[in-house]
This record gives C-alpha cells, sequence and structure tokens, in this order.
C-alpha cells in the first residue's frame, strides 16, 4: 500500500501526539520513584525481557485495587517485581494486606524478592516459586482474592481465568494483560499463546458472572489489559 508524504506526516504526526498524551497522564497520574526504576534496573542488569506493564497500566491496577477494597490480591507471573510493586503499594496500611504473585523462574524470583525489599514492600508482598497451575489449587485456603492479575504464559490463559474466578468473590476484580496483541486477538489464532489470548477474550466477554472490556492501553494503544468485575 503506498502512503504518500502528506499522509506519513500525519502519522508521524498522530504517532507524536499519542506519546506526548501519554507522557502527560505518566507525568500527571503514573510517575515511577526511584524503587520502580530499580526494580527495571536490575530486571535489566539480570538480562530479564523488557515486557513489566506501564506505567499507566501499574496505576490503573492501583486504581482498581481501590475500586474493590483490595486487601489481598493475587497476580500470576512476576518476572522482576514491576507490577508487584504497583500491586503492593495498593494494598492498604495494617494488619492482613498481602500480594501473593506466582513465578516459575527461579532467578526471576531472586530479583523480585530483591526488588520487594528495596520498595518497601516485602511485609506484604510475596513470591512463590513454581509453575502457577501447580501452584493455584493450593491457594484455595487463601481465597478469596479482591483481585486478581493474569500475566505469565499465554497458552494456560483460559485455565487461569477458570482459577481466577474459583479464587474470587462478588466484587472482585479479575485482570489479564496482553489481551490484544495489535489487533492478533480478534483474529484467528496462529499459534498456542495466541489461542490461549482469544479464548480468555471469549469466555470473559461472555461469562454472566462477568461484566467485561478490552481495554486499549499499552504498546501504542495496540494492546492492554482485559478487565472484568465478578457480579453480585
Ligand atoms: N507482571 C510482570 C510481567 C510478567 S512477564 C510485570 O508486569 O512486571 C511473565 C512472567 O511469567 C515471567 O517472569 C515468566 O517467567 C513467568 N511465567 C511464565 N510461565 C509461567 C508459569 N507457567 N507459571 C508461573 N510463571 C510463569
Ligand atoms: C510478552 C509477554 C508479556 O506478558 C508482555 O506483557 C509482553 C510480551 C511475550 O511473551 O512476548
Ligand atoms: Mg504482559
Amino acid at each position: 500500500m503506498a502512503t504518500d508524504n502528506a499522509e506519513l506526516t500525519y502519522l508521524q504526526q498522530q504517532q507524536r501526539t499519542r506519546h506526548q498524551i501519554e507522557e502527560g497522564i505518566i507525568s500527571a497520574f503514573a510517575p515511577e520513584d526511584e524503587a520502580l526504576r530499580n526494580a527495571l534496573t536490575s530486571a535489566r542488569a539480570a538480562g530479564l525481557p523488557e515486557i513489566q506493564i506501564s506505567p499507566i497500566q501499574g496505576k490503573l491496577l492501583q486504581v482498581l485495587a481501590a475500586a474493590c477494597n483490595a486487601r489481598n490480591i493475587l497476580e500470576i507471573g512476576a518476572l522482576g517485581g514491576y507490577s508487584g510493586i504497583w500491586l503492593a503499594r495498593a494494598l492498604p496500611a495494617g494488619g492482613s494486606r498481602r500480594l501473593i504473585t506466582l513465578e516459575i523462574n527461579p532467578e526471576h524470583a531472586a530479583i523480585v524478592r530483591n526488588s520487594f525489599e528495596e520498595a518497601g514492600v516485602s511485609d506484604r508482598a510475596e513470591v512463590r516459586v513454581g509453575k502457577a497451575l501447580d501452584l493455584l489449587p493450593h491457594l484455595e485456603s487463601e481465597a478469596p482474592f479482591d483481585l486478581v492479575f493474569i500475566d505469565a504464559d499465554k497458552p494456560p490463559y483460559p485455565q487461569y481465568l477458570e482459577w481466577a474466578l474459583r479464587l474470587t468473590r462478588p466484587g472482585s476484580i479479575i485482570v489479564a494483560d496482553n489481551c490484544i496483541r495489535g489487533g492478533k486477538a480478534f483474529l484467528p489464532p496462529q499459534d498456542e499463546a495466541m489461542a490461549g489470548i482469544v479464548e480468555l477474550n471469549r469466555r470473559i466477554a461472555s461469562d454472566p458472572r462477568l461484566v467485561s472490556l478490552l481495554l486499549a492501553i499499552d504498546d501504542d494503544y495496540t494492546d492492554g489489559f482485559a478487565i472484568a468485575v465478578v457480579k453480585h
């Protein structure tokens, strides 16, 4: 498809505008402090992939945590603890508030523990090492979770949603990352990862227990969260 110069200039201007809007939102509503920046620096130094959520997504998780009065949060897929810090900071002060984050890679988990320590959230945030599908059945005694954030490997996304439904209560919020994937989520899946995402979207959109939406807020509005509230 031919793109002439005027059109190219227009597209570049649009992209600059979107970036400027994002920077404006981040600086006004979701600035990173030293602990968040340090978590990213140590993750990068350890060679972890840079696939953490954005500051806007981190702040959205905090808004959602406040909306459901979250005291008990579950994350599936910790990476270096960046999203975990945003989530742990959304917990109210005092007593029995907790974030549990599941991570299959022990090297990632070591970075997470260090980042939680440096961010001062180790008292309330815990990483459990193992395959999420093995760990989830053991969480039933610690349920219900008020907020569940799904962000691990994509093929089992539908199973993670099923576990999230088992481990939550009416009024809980379930969020899954990477549910748009540049629009691939709306096409027939070409691999196991996309098949998982497409099936999660199908279920989260149609489950009568949920009211849900996809929100394009990441990667220049080409990826983002599926968000669902468990109905009363
Ligand atoms: N939520 C993180 C990013 C997570 S990236 C953030 O925004 O900061 C996905 C993570 O899931 C990786 O660290 C990967 O090791 C982990 N993971 C992949 N498969 C997993 C599984 N089966 N069980 C638990 N964790 C898994
Ligand atoms: C990938 C995984 C993620 O959770 C993400 O946010 C971005 C990319 C990936 O596996 O490529
Ligand atoms: Mg993700």
